[in-house]
């Protein structure tokens, strides 16, 4: 282990800032066929409902340069079972604490979600998505209004002691106000970002590649708006943040904390190759030397400076 890549995340030491995204990383056991997953700073777990989905009918993803789109539709077998089953089956092959990523459609949702996973020692971190839809607003996804991020929060907030990170959508006119309203809500962090919505179409019969039409597009080409978002939250909040998007070599890595992130998560590449998280942990080091960083949580934000 290399101390120079230690990082804190409200008091939490990771041993380095790299973290798989949700969705993208299973619940992390899956992936000891390729290596010891113990390597990583933290795993960030699939996205876990109150009930268990199904996901979205097929085809629910589509390729595209420099990155995906995807319409899973958080497919996941419901808290109870996530807790009983794939929890228990990463503790036997993993050692450190997770970021546990919870998904609703209601405020209920998220409260009994965030009360059962706050009884967990594995959970390091709470990070509630945001980004689905209300069904008691109109559909319209709580991560879009400001009201209803700090609702979320607030309410999450009163239910456990582990850190709240909420993950930001991108899918906003300002990503500075939704950030800011979690903030006096009393979040602990923020992650960001989720994934922008998409579509795409065939050329021989003109229709939609993805059954639900639209997705979640990511990937490197999403690069740049993911550090436009994160360099503007880090100006206007006090909160630490975990930078996701596009992020797929140690470069990119060094980049996002510069634009304001204390760890990164990396999404879609990890589908690409399974490996990445593995090469840039391994990389960083020799990089750091190259651009003469002595302690990567030095160059936090150095953007702004
Ligand atoms: C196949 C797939 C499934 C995802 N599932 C979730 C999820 O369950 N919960 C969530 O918060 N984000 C989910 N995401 C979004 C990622 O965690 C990440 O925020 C986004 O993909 C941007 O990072 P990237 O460009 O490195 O992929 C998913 C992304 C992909 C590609």
């Amino acid at each position: 282990m290399d101390e120079r890549l230690k990082v804190s995340l409200s008091g939490w030491q990771l041993d380095n800032p790299i973290i798989p995204a949700s969705g993208t990383f299973g619940f992390g056991y899956e992936f000891t066929e390729f290596y010891d997953i113990n390597i990583l700073g933290s795993i960030a777990t699939k996205g876990t409902t109150r009930d268990p989905r199904f996901g979205n009918p097929t085809p629910r993803i589509a390729e595209c340069e420099r990155g995906m789109i995807n319409a899973v539709g958080l497919q996941n077998p419901g808290i109870d079972k996530v807790i009983s089953e794939e929890f228990a089956k990463l503790k036997q092959v993993y050692h450190k604490q997770v970021v546990a990523n919870v998904s609703g459609f209601s405020e209920e949702e998220y409260v009994e979600c965030a009360k059962k996973m706050d009884a967990q020692d594995i959970v390091g971190i709470l990070e509630i998505n945001i980004s689905c839809p209300n069904v008691h607003g109109g559909g319209m996804s709580f991560g879009v209004c400001p009201e209803a991020a700090a609702q979320i929060t607030k309410a999450v907030k009163a239910v456990t002691r582990k850190p709240v990170y909420i993950k930001l959508s991108p899918n906003v006119t300002d990503i500075v106000a939704i950030a800011k309203a979690c903030e006096e809500a009393g979040a602990d962090g923020i992650s960001m970002i989720n994934t922008l919505l998409g579509a795409r179409f065939d050329l021989r019969t003109g229709k939609p590649i993805i059954a639900n039409v639209m997705g979640g597009f990511s990937g490197p080409a999403i690069k740049p708006v993911a550090l436009r978002m994160v360099y503007q939250v880090y100006e206007a909040v006090k909160l630490p943040i975990i930078g996701i998007g596009g992020i797929a070599c140690a470069e990119d890595v060094i980049e996002m904390m510069s634009a304001g992130a204390t760890a990164v998560e990396i999404g879609a590449e990890n589908l690409r190759n399974p490996y990445v998280c593995k090469e840039i942990i391994e990389r960083l080091p020799s990089l750091m030397d190259e651009l003469k960083i002595e302690k990567l949580s030095d160059i936090i934000g150095r953007a702004h400076q």
